[in-house]
């Protein structure tokens, strides 16, 4: 297929060809796949050096050895901790986004990366799915609006992103076999959106493979995927990485776009596009053309992050671990947090009226930094919630923290790193260094391995439930004397997780139990959460304030008590609906999830707000919810006719409140009598403005002809029918302040 070069400089591609013709066949397969765990072969006769990759979304990974899975042991390898895609997602603030990108840019280059392997851009189809967390929303509009100012941020600094993982990598269980049959539409409106702006917009160098099957072929392999979708319809002249392990045959990834193939495995001359595509070419079963057209798109994305060329000397340095870096870090997680109930005004908290607090429950105190998977992080420092509370609050106020209910520590019993097992067992047993096995036994030794973290799974809730109960007491006993009680729970890394899903969406460790047994004694208990998923809240109606942050970084903690005592006026609004249980979602109603050997997503786009609005199914809080410590009303709705089909839309908001305040007014359509069937609404676009008390601002925004477009299979292509369409102004996707309709001719 061809690879369109347009946005590269004729110069530049010359100089490819120059190289590549230099270049034996040894030299160039070389280049094509990983000759350590996080780096690609290099060619040091002709000064091409290897590609140094590096995880993840929340900032650069600690040091690797080169070929096992153990940590190298530095001491200069901790780095700024940056809040998990869904918190940065959960601002809906672009601008944060960017802010965001430079600085895990900055940091990938001063720890001597040139990939990072982030952002992390899945849809959230299932609210089980572990690697939620990493993934920034289940609508394609918010996350491709956050994706791609994060891309440009991190490339100004000459590293590449590698958006992930593409595509519809939906769930963890049997990740590395699982058949996703997604129909056309589906793909085109809802699962590739964002990695088309992540791609043409963002101008993301590198892209990884999932390690998903899409329509029968793995995702690394695939053809539609690769060649049909991304190179020549979308014109991505940029790099594929497999994800590590992705690739399982020679002959379909050399001759499909792949460009570089990782894996977990040290033994590098093995791999697909190694010796055993060496043997092919030599037998002539495979040109050596599809080498030259891989060892191209890596020359090309060096020559833009000047590893090579007349612009090598002008590359930026980067620097990690700055405090310019830890003030973004903080701003982001501010503004990430979310209100999702205060009723009677019991937050915000004044900070001079008590004397006497007590904060309860495990997150209070826990760190998150060192988990999740890939994207775990040897952070510099993390502020867990109860130090940021006890900073604020300085030696006058008595904080007294207890547990409340019970963790399980997961120690880790063996030294390598849990990637080894990643493709095999994941019960991390400690077979030290994986040996290649073929694909159905790798995946016979994964599913043993799931249904023994299973069975662990169950055996703890005993030895949970036995030391709840000395736990609970202590923690109603310490509520009923103190002015003000916080309660600090959710989720952890032990449960939010890549390599695994949910089996519930229910509070683990008993925790229902307890917050029930709290508000008994405290109706002002507040009620806050550390999670990178949603939550059943069955106590939500006595609850008088909830207030939910995902994984936010390294300065959660004082993020959180800014929060808490007034210093910040809460702006984070959900980009994930968050359902009153599990059993009300799509994936539970046609169980196409969670399932080893094939899903089907037969619900097409109706997943997420999508579903829940065409069930009329009520969420416990909806997609764009997010309170304020202040109101804002919306007026003024004017919608004008622009040229060819846009559509300005132009209304005030207005701060009514006493304090100041960032509000995010989302713009949805909602098609009227269209000829095909539709979701009920899709957000097309938001605004966030920050008012002072009192003050108002005119928001405009320009719908474009394809924000009223569905795709349409027979033509292939995206169209807006003529016709009238609602436009629903709200302050979430629930709460609609404002209406009008706009006719497309
Ligand atoms: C992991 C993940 C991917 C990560 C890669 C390298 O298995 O799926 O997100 O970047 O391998 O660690």
């Amino acid at each position: 297929m061809k690879v369109d070069t347009k946005n590269n400089t004729k110069k530049t591609e010359k100089e490819i060809e120059k190289l590549l013709g230099k270049m034996t066949l040894d030299e160039k397969l070389s280049m094509i796949h990983g000759a350590a765990f996080f780096k690609s072969g290099s060619v040091e006769r002709l000064g091409i050096p290897g590609i140094v990759t590096s995880d993840g979304p929340m900032g650069v990974r600690e040091e690797f050895m080169s070929d096992r899975w153990f940590s190298a042991g530095n001491n200069d390898d901790n780095v700024s901790y940056l809040p998990s895609n869904s918190a940065l997602a959960s601002t809906w603030n672009p601008y944060m986004a960017y802010e965001m990108g430079k600085v895990l840019g900055a940091e990938a280059r001063g720890r001597g990366k040139d990939v990072i392997l982030a952002p992390g851009i899945n849809i959230k189809r299932s609210p089980l799915c572990g690697r939620n967390f990493e993934y920034m929303s289940e609508d394609p509009k918010l996350t491709a609006t956050i994706a791609v100012p994060l891309i440009k941020g991190v490339q100004e600094n000459d590293v590449a992103a590698c958006v992930k993982h593409f595509a519809a990598n939906v769930q963890e269980t049997d990740r590395l076999m699982v058949d996703e049959e997604i129909d056309e539409r589906t793909l085109y409106e809802l699962y590739f959106p964002a990695f088309k702006a992540a791609v043409q917009e963002g101008k993301s160098y590198s892209i990884m493979g999932a390690y998903n099957k899409v329509n029968g072929y793995h995702c690394c392999e695939n053809k539609m995927l690769l060649d049909r979708v991304l190179r020549d319809e979308w014109g991505f002249d940029g790099v594929v990485i497999s994800d590590w392990g992705g690739v399982h045959k020679t002959k379909e990834a050399a001759e499909c776009s792949l460009d570089l193939e990782m894996s977990v495995f040290s033994d590098f001359e093995n791999y697909n596009l190694a010796n055993p595509l060496k043997e092919a070419i030599k037998k002539g079963e495979i040109s050596e053309e599809v080498v030259d057209a891989k060892v191209r798109n890596l020359l090309r994305m060096m020559y833009r992050l000047k590893m090579i060329g007349k612009e090598k000397s002008a590359r930026k340095p980067g620097t990690y671990n700055t405090p310019a870096h830890r003030e973004v870090t903080l701003r982001i997680a501010e503004e990430s947090m979310i209100l999702l109930k205060n009723e009677n005004q019991c937050l915000p908290l004044n900070a001079s009226k008590i004397k006497k607090l007590v904060v309860i429950g495990q997150n209070a105190a826990k760190i998150h930094s060192n988990g999740g998977g890939s994207g775990e992080i040897k952070a510099l420092y993390e502020i867990c919630p109860l130090m940021g509370l006890k900073c604020y609050l300085g030696g006058n106020t008595q904080v007294r923290y207890v547990k409340g209910y019970y963790v399980p520590d997961k120690l880790k019993t063996f030294d390598h790193n849990w990637q080894a097992d990643s493709l095999d067992d994941l019960s991390n047993s400690d077979v030290g260094m994986l040996t290649r096995e073929d694909d159905s036994t790798q995946n016979a030794a994964h599913r043993r391995g799931e249904e023994e973290r299973l069975a662990n799974l169950e055996k703890e809730k005993e030895e949970i439930h036995e030391k709840n109960k000395a736990l609970f007491a202590e923690a109603i006993e310490a509520a009923k004397d103190a002015d003000a009680v916080i309660f600090v729970g959710g989720l952890n890394h032990d449960i939010d997780s890549e390599g695994f899903d949910r089996t519930d969406m229910k509070l683990p460790y008993e925790q229902d139990m307890l917050i029930e047994a709290l508000l008994e004694v405290r109706k002002d208990l507040i009620v806050t959460f550390i999670g990178g998923s949603p939550v059943e809240m069955p106590w939500k109606d006595k609850a008088q304030a909830i207030l939910w942050s995902y994984y936010a970084g390294m300065e959660t903690g004082n993020a959180f008590a800014k929060v808490i005592f007034g210093d910040i006026n809460p702006s984070g609004k959900l980009t994930e609906t968050f359902p009153n249980q599990y059993e009300d979602c799509v994936t539970a109603k046609n169980g196409q999830f969670g399932v080893w050997g094939s899903i089907k997503l037969e619900e097409g786009l109706y997943c997420g707000y999508r579903y829940f609005d065409r069930q009329r199914i009520a969420p416990a809080f909806c997609f764009g919810h997010g309170l304020s410590y202040t109101q804002f009303t919306y007026s003024g709705l004017a919608l004008k006719a622009e040229k060819g089909r846009d559509v300005k839309l132009t209304f005030t908001v207005k701060n009514m409140g006493k304090r100041m305040g960032a509000e995010v007014a989302q713009v949805y359509i909602a098609p009227i009598m269209p000829k095909v069937d539709r979701p009920n609404k899709e957000l097309k676009a938001y605004t966030k403005v920050e008012l002072a008390p009192g003050r108002s601002k005119k928001v405009t925004v320009t719908l474009k002809e394809e924000d009223f477009a569905y795709f349409d299979e027979s033509l292939h292509n995206f169209i807006a029918d003529a016709g009238d369409y609602e436009i629903l102004i709200g302050a979430s996707s629930e709460d609609i302040r404002l209406k009008g309709i706009a006719t497309l001719s």
